[in-house]
């Protein structure tokens, strides 16, 4: 069986949370995309050319603690513009969505770029201020100290970077289902998400 879910949308939107949710209730792989990036912009902070770091990519280096940092997520979002470095990733992503037994996958472009033919595809948002409150929480847990100012602005540059930028730009899929997390508590949105698969299973 073949079947992909994609879910794109800006960051501390719940996708994360929606798409492990989502693997897990349908017993499907699950792909955070972001991590390849995290990955190449991990490598190049530590001074790597970006084309040299992405071809040299190794499973292993998506489980560093570290690419959850501030910094690694800017740095992310910096490699991400490069097409050289975008084009290296998707053939790996690409497979993955269509692998038998069915997929999962989160990112930016994934419902536009890698899998325009997903049978599910969301498009996962939320307010810049309520993301940023819950980005503030979570790096506070994992002992990161940095103000919620600053988060915001992050955030801010990120979605501009990520929106704004000429190849594969986040941009809602035409037939993405948009789920707005602004004013949801976490089950319910992936509930939501739960109820929009099921529909499209027993189609
Ligand atoms: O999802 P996450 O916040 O981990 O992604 C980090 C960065 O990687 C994003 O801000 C974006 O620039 C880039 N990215 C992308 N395309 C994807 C996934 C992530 O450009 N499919």
């Amino acid at each position: 069986m073949r079947f992909t879910i994609a879910i794109d949308g800006p960051a501390a939107a719940g996708k994360g949370t929606i798409s492990k949710a989502l693997a897990s209730h349908f017993s499907l792989a699950h792909l955070d995309t972001g991590l390849l990036y995290r990955a190449v912009g991990a490598q190049v902070l530590a001074g790597a050319d970006p084309l040299v770091a992405v071809k040299s990519l190794h499973p292993e280096d998506l489980k560093a603690s570290t690419l959850r940092s501030p910094e690694v997520a800017l740095a992310a979002s910096k490699v991400a513009v490069l097409a050289d470095v975008r084009n290296e990733l998707l053939a790996l992503q690409r497979s993955f969505a269509r692998r038998l037994g069915g997929a999962v996958l989160d990112g930016r472009d994934i419902g536009t770029v890698i899998c325009p033919e997903a049978e599910v595809k969301l498009f996962v948002t939320a307010s810049a201020m309520v993301r940023a409150g819950r980005r503030h929480e979570e790096l506070r847990r994992i002992g990161t100290v940095i103000s919620p100012e600053q988060v915001l602005a992050d955030v801010l540059a990120r979605d501009a970077r990520d929106a704004d930028r000429a190849i594969a730009p986040m941009v809602p899929a035409e037939n993405a289902l948009v789920i707005d997390t602004s004013k949801l508590a976490i089950g319910e949105a992936v509930a939501e998400a739960i109820t929009i698969v099921q529909k499209v299973i027993e189609l």
